[in-house]
């Protein structure tokens, strides 16, 4: 067993201890404007990451970074509450290191969910994307470096990375909702600065309906360990150049405040729904 195995399992345990060994069906990756629903978790219990063995100590001044484990829907969830940026200057590995604690914990379903930037021009602010694929052509893979055969293959499948059935199940509750629900591909940026114009003419020529700075890392670690994925974005706002207007992280803020009721309402369904 080498050092990562080691971290993983430590942790795993840590966090085993603190909310009991009952078997959790659905790990959650709260992105902006969703995290409220770690709140809402039935018999909750919230660690700090600054708690957890080996996870990655967050150095932005006033983060709020925890773990919730709870019921949600007659599901047993554990959410991350706040997730690592590859932009905060974590390394790809250490973005990635709670979705291998998840794994390490038992877990084979993931949510992803996060703010992005709408390239797809039939697409409006406050529009939510089920996430069908994903670009990245930057950074390191997570996976860059020596490979632990105990998570999953070297050279590892990516055709089925976001599940086809949890994508009709989103499609198919959303349409029950009534919430409309795009589709697309989410193209990995770096960040932190948002994208110039060009760069979002590019994104789109190469077949992105939305940017953001999220969720591929988790989505190519999950892949990895053949998790099932299931990812949905909040498109925040138009992405830049589209309209011809500068972008702010308030108006980011703002959009997802405004959808946090639909999408929650989206996750709640799905969730109990989802089969585990
Ligand atoms: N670009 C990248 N990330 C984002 C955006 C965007 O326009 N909006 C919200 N997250």
């Amino acid at each position: 067993m080498d050092h990562l195995m080691e971290k993983m399992q430590e942790a795993a345990m840590y966090i085993t201890s603190r909310i009991g060994n009952e078997p959790v069906d659905i790990g959650m990756v709260l992105g902006s404007g969703l995290g409220g629903l770690a709140d809402e978790l039935e018999d909750a219990v919230a660690i700090s990451y600054k708690d957890i063995p080996f996870f990655p100590v967050s150095t932005v001044f006033g983060h709020k970074g925890r773990l919730v484990a709870g019921n949600l829907e007659g599901k047993r969830v554990l959410c991350m509450q706040g997730r690592f940026h590859y932009y905060e200057g974590y390394g790809m590995d250490q973005v990635v290191f709670p979705i291998q604690v998840m794994h390490a914990m038992g877990i084979r379903q993931l949510l992803v969910t996060n703010a992005a930037g709408g390239v797809n021009t039939a697409y409006q602010p406050g529009d939510l994307m089920l996430i069908t694929d994903h670009i990245k052509l930057i950074a390191d893979s997570p996976m860059r470096g020596p490979n632990h055969e105990e998570l999953g293959e070297r050279f590892f499948d990516m055709t089925h990375a976001y599940d086809k059935k949890l994508c009709a199940l989103a499609r198919e509750e959303a349409k029950r909702l009534s919430i409309p629900l795009q589709e697309g591909v989410y193209m990995f940026f770096a960040g932190p600065s948002y994208e110039t114009p060009a760069e979002v003419r590019s994104a789109r020529i190469l077949g992105a309906d939305a940017v953001g700075m999220s969720t591929v890392p988790e989505a190519i670690a999950a892949s990895q360990m053949r998790m099932k994925v299931l990812g949905i974005s909040c498109i925040t706002n138009m992405a830049a150049g589209i309209l011809d207007q500068p972008l702010n992280h308030t108006e980011v803020m703002e959009t997802s405040d405004r959808v946090k009721e639909a999408f929650t309402s989206l996750v709640r369904n799905v969730t109990r729904l989802w089969p585990v």
